[in-house]
């Protein structure tokens, strides 16, 4: 997705209720053009959508006519939300998302427990995975495994609240299936999501998300700052902000308009 399309898809979703940031919007649309560029092909597929706020971005990432967006989101069965994450309402997902999809069929709704989907339900060949269903730990671990038993050789998987002290779950399901599966690596941690490929493809989407420019580009510079540091045993991207950026200053404020005029 390039940086004209991106700003549309972000102009498109700001209004939807949710929990999807534009900096975790950018990071879906350059993970999205690393793929285009890399030539991997295949479906992208959403557990847990809400008002459909990160759906929409989903929606304008189809690309080809023979690729789908499946949802998975127990959407008015509230009761089955254990991690009470989110809470689905399937009228306000449909007039939020269907508008936007290219055709009716290129848009495959799952209105259960992704814990009840297999990968025999889905059938295989995902590209793009964005997970942000259930936040206990077995929740997440289940979607992490499912996810990866059907994503290709390039694929990416998101995981939302990699590290928030109010979802713990979260960070003990990917410890637990880093642990557990080697063959998969956290690339990027930042804007509240982590990027998780198979290792083969680590550095060739490491590299673009270490790229400032092509960061700046889509609207991502100061005040994100960058560092690499070991998460269970991987070497992983960090965007964080400085904590003496974070408050709203006369100072922080002049170094935002000056960084902004920069790039
Ligand atoms: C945090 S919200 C999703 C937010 C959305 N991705 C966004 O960015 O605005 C979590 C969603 O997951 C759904 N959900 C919770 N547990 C689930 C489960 N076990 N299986 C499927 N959906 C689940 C909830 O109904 C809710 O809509």
């Amino acid at each position: 997705m390039d940086t004209a399309a991106a700003k549309r898809a972000w102009t498109a979703l700001k209004g939807i209720g949710g929990w999807f940031s534009y900096e975790a919007a950018m990071l879906f649309a350059i993970t999205d053009r690393v793929q285009q560029e890399d030539g991997v092909r295949g479906h992208i597929f959403e557990i847990g959508s809400h008002h459909g706020r990160s759906t929409v971005l989903l929606v304008d990432m189809l690309s080809r006519t023979d690729e789908k967006l499946v949802i998975c989101d127990l959407f008015d069965d509230q009761a089955a939300n254990v991690s009470a994450s989110g809470k689905g309402d399937f009228a306000i997902f449909e007039r939020n998302v269907m508008r936007r999809a290219p055709s009716s069929d290129s848009v495959v709704i799952h209105r259960k427990l992704s814990q009840d989907l297999s990968a025999d339900d889905l059938g295989m060949g995902y590209r793009f995975l964005h997970i942000d269903g259930g936040h206990n730990a077995d929740e997440a671990l289940a979607d992490l495994e499912l996810c990866a038993s059907v994503m290709v050789p390039g694929g990416a998987m998101l995981i939302d609240d990699i590290l928030r002290v109010e979802w713990p779950g979260v960070t003990e399901a990917v410890v637990r299936f880093l642990d557990a599966r080697p063959e998969f690596t956290p690339v990027v941690i930042g804007f509240n999501k982590l990027l998780i490929v198979r290792a083969d493809d680590a550095e060739r989407y490491r590299s673009r998300f270490r790229d400032r420019g092509l960061m700046a580009a889509y609207g991502v510079r100061f005040p994100w700052q960058t560092k690499l540091l070991p998460f269970v045993g991987h070497d992983v991207l960090i965007y964080y902000v400085h904590s003496s950026d974070q408050r709203i200053t006369p100072r922080t404020l002049a170094k935002r308009v000056y960084h902004g005029l920069r790039s």
